[in-house]
């Protein structure tokens, strides 16, 4: 095998061709052209051979070159690749920019990294950083360049005339763009989408902790849910209805509107129809301004509740369904909302269990944040990026198991379903 990589360092073919021993692999295999060419490319395609010599290809989007020659992919859902790596690490990944119609062809070994492992951390942030955190990332599968071969589409040769817009144009034709757009274009809002109301208060804004910014709605738990949503092949519409300072049911005598029951009724006539509400209160009912306790909280939620239910929506529409989603545990709290949140800690015991009660008794879903994430240590109330990427990932596969036990329309879920 070794041979043949050599081999290739003495081959006539006129196409661009490196290589080098794979005990030497060489960072410079990956030149400012190939790194473009990469960086270009929306998918690759990983070739793998298993143990028994069956070849494996299989698409990946989640990649990139390290800056230090070599190439690094996302396992997110690649079991086969992975296993059949473990078996035998040479690899081949195909590069194609389909508009340009060029890409280069990579071979070489591969290792896969896992978490804990030397490496795993440092190559993560990098796919991290370029992909987003809504997306789990198993393992890194590395691979260490031996030979970088350049693919040109046969109408280089064929059609040597047409210049590089020329090709794009055709590809444009030929891959059928506008089409794909205009399908796209038109369905955007399809009249069928499910509608989902985020109904929440500054955990769902996205405040990002001490300070007076907010989360970009990919990055906060409404954006990561529909986004996973869609990935999970149920494409939803969110709707968010996000307001500071929101209690259950009580006013902030300092600020007007606070008040979670004010306007809700009309707040579901305007976005109807729905398919689900997710109530996300609680937190702001233990500030310091008021003396309630979690039970006392927990009735706010029944009112908000009851009050979603009267909401006089539109002849045929359905009464949505509601997901009561309990804050995660209240720590004390630290800088600028310090003096806001005096003792809420201690006041909010036994929050969860009283609107999981609340919930039970309403017959609505129930979801406990505090199950999947804690407050952020910086600020003690709201949530960091990471904790909001858990928290929408988990509200999605509990949102998804709604939908598909309601019917297409939005009624209630059956009682034996509730937990
Ligand atoms: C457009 C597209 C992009 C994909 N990107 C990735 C990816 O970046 N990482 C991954 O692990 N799987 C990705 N997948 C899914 C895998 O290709 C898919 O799960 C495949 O069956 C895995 O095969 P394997 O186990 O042989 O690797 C992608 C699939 C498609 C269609």
């Amino acid at each position: 095998m070794e041979n043949d990589v050599e081999e290739t360092l003495h081959t006539t073919d006129t196409r661009q061709r490196h290589a080098f021993t794979l005990e030497q692999p060489m960072p410079h295999l990956i030149t400012s052209n190939v790194a473009e060419s990469i960086e270009s490319s929306v998918l690759c395609w990983l070739a793998t051979v298993s143990e028994e010599g069956t070849p494996n290809l299989s698409p990946k989007e989640a990649f990139l070159h390290d800056g230090q020659g070599r190439i690094l992919i996302a396992n997110i859902a690649s079991p086969v690749s992975v296993k059949n790596i473990a078996a035998h690490d040479r690899v081949c990944v195909s590069f194609v920019d389909v508009f340009v119609q060029k890409g280069y062809k990579v071979s070489g070994r591969a290792t896969v990294l896992k978490p804990g492992d030397s490496g795993f951390e440092a190559a993560n942030s990098m796919l991290t950083e370029s992909i987003g955190t809504a997306f789990p990332i198993h393992s890194i599968i590395l691979v260490e360049p031996a030979e970088v071969v350049e693919i040109i589409a046969p109408s280089y040769w064929l059609f040597p005339d047409s210049g590089p817009l020329d090709r794009i144009r055709d590809s444009l034709d030929s891959y059928k763009v506008a089409d794909y757009r205009r399908r796209v274009l038109s369905q955007e809002v399809p009249a069928a989408a499910l509608q989902i109301l985020v109904y929440g208060d500054s955990l769902s804004w996205g405040v990002i902790p001490n300070t007076r910014q907010r989360f970009e709605f990919g990055k906060r738990w409404p954006g990561v849910m529909q986004r996973a949503l869609s990935e999970l092949g149920v494409p939803v519409r969110v709707i968010e209805d996000c307001l500071n300072g929101r209690r259950t049911a009580w006013e902030d005598p300092f600020k007007p509107g606070r008040n979670g029951l004010v306007g809700l009724e009309q707040t579901i006539e305007i976005n109807s129809p729905l398919s689900l509400v997710i109530v996300a209160l609680g937190t702001n009912d233990f500030q310091s301004v008021h003396q309630l306790d979690a039970w006392q909280s927990a009735q706010g939620m029944g009112a908000i509740i009851s009050s979603i239910r009267r909401a006089p929506i539109e002849p045929g529409m359905k009464t949505p369904e509601i997901l009561v989603v309990a804050p995660p545990k209240i720590q004390t709290a630290k800088g600028a909302i310090a003096p806001k949140f005096v003792g809420a800690e201690n006041k909010a015991a036994g929050l969860n269990a009283a609107i999981q009660d609340v919930a039970r008794e309403a017959g609505c879903r129930f979801f406990d944040a505090g199950s999947v994430t804690e407050t952020s240590e910086i600020d003690g109330v709201h949530l960091d990026e990471d904790q909001h990427v858990r928290l929408g990932l988990a509200l999605a596969a509990e949102v998804k198991r709604i939908i598909q036990l309601s019917s297409s329309d939005g009624v209630r879920v059956p009682a034996e379903h509730l937990e």
